[in-house]
């Protein structure tokens, strides 16, 4: 097992990293000085594969625990399947000490998190993610919430968990689609602060592909130290955690326009990263052979580098950039990149250059 800590004073917590852990959960939940009380809160195709593991777990280590199944994807991630959640930690009379864990991919540990954070002013909560995405980005940091109608994440708060146990014997049953998708958002550790990770990922992606256990561990464990740097310095995004949203402008305003569920928020941001990178070759000096190797990686990993857009799509791209919340009087920043390992924040683009990057990624001119 690996250990990962986030440093963040008296709410530093830590990432348990390896094979065998949710059978350990109990154990490693009594370290945590909590109350006997937790609800599993999981989701449709992950509750019937593992709560019974962690619930057993639990038993044994003398707590009582029961399970809140919601709905499966994104719509899960609403006001009502939080009313719900509510309404059952009040009927099982959970406390002020009592804990949740959040048994699933992002969506479950979005919504369980903000359910954690508003539910009796604030209760513990434990995060044991079960997709690639989640083991590597969401279920560290704090970020938790809900989407609206009028958008994603809009309902949310910055509350961290108490620990994160990243098993990877869950990511055995996760369909392909979604693990490649989860390494969208590794490839963007090794742009973003480390180009040893990136040359390891252009070595081991065969590997990885296979979910080779070794490599795993070690590239999972790279990426969530990555993510807990950034979280330990700068907690609330004020500065440097913008940096974890390379890719993410132009990714989070495809995702919008196509309708949520075409692309996985993985798919949406390859190409969101190939249009930065293409942006970054122009502004930041990325050098042509970076931007190479970085389409390739995309690539071998499996994910789309490029998008098929007509020209109204592409004003509809456009102005969905504007419409991101991490937009601010109507200007779009972006995350861009000098080489590979390192990159700049808050650098202004214009239409035309973004425009020039959406031809570059395009399948069909229009
Ligand atoms: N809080 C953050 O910092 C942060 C960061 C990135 C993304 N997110 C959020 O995360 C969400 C996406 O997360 P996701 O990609 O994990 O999606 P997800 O939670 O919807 O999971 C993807 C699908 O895989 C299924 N699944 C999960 N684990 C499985 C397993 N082990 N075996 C079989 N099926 C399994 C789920 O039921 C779902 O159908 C989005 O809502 C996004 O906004 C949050
Ligand atoms: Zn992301």
């Amino acid at each position: 097992m690996r250990i990962v800590k986030v440093p963040l004073g008296d709410r530093s917590y830590r990432i348990l990293i390896g094979r065998g852990l949710l059978s350990r959960l109990g154990v490693e939940c009594s370290r945590l000085q909590l109350g006997r009380r937790c609800a599993i809160i999981s989701d449709r195709n992950v509750a019937p594969r593992f709560s019974k593991i962690v619930q057993r777990s639990l038993e044994k280590a003398g707590f009582q625990s029961f399970l809140i199944t919601v709905p499966a994807g994104e719509t899960a991630k609403s006001m009502k399947t939080m009313q719900s959640c509510y309404d059952q930690l009040a009927k099982h009379r959970l406390e002020r000490n009592s804990f949740i864990i959040a048994l699933g991919g992002g969506v479950v540990g979005d919504l369980a998190g903000f359910v954690a954070a508003s539910y009796l002013r604030g209760i513990a909560f434990v995060q044991a993610p079960t997709t690639l995405l989640a083991q590597v980005d969401s279920s560290v940091g704090g970020k938790v919430g809900v989407n609206l109608k009028a958008g994603k994440n809009l309902v949310g708060a910055f509350y961290q968990p108490r620990l994160v146990v990243c098993d990877f014997d869950t990511l055995r049953t996760l369909p392909a689609r979604e693990y490649r998708a989860g390494l969208a958002e590794i490839i963007k550790y090794g742009i973003i602060h480390d180009a040893a990770l990136f040359r390891q990922l252009e070595g081991a992606m065969p590997r990885l592909l296979k979910r080779d256990t070794k490599t795993l561990a070690a590239v999972v464990a790279r990426c969530c130290e990555i993510k807990a740097k950034v979280v330990g310095r700068d907690e609330t995004e004020g500065g440097l955690r913008a940096i974890l949203n390379f890719g993410h402008t132009i990714g989070h305003a495809l995702e919008a326009i196509s309708g949520y569920g075409k692309y996985l928020h993985g798919e949406a941001i390859s190409i969101g990263q190939i249009a930065a990178a293409e942006i970054s070759s122009r502004v930041s000096g990325l050098p042509g052979n970076d931007l190479q190797r970085i389409r390739h990686l995309f690539q071998r990993a499996g994910l789309p580098v490029s998008v098929d857009l007509g020209r109204t799509e592409r004003k509809k791209l456009l102005k969905a950039m504007q419409l991101d919340k991490k937009v601010s009087h109507g200007e779009i920043k972006f995350v861009l990149a000098r080489k590979i390992g390192s990159v700049v924040r808050g650098r202004r683009v214009s239409a035309g250059l973004i425009g020039g990057a959406l031809d570059k990624v395009a399948k069909r001119k229009s």
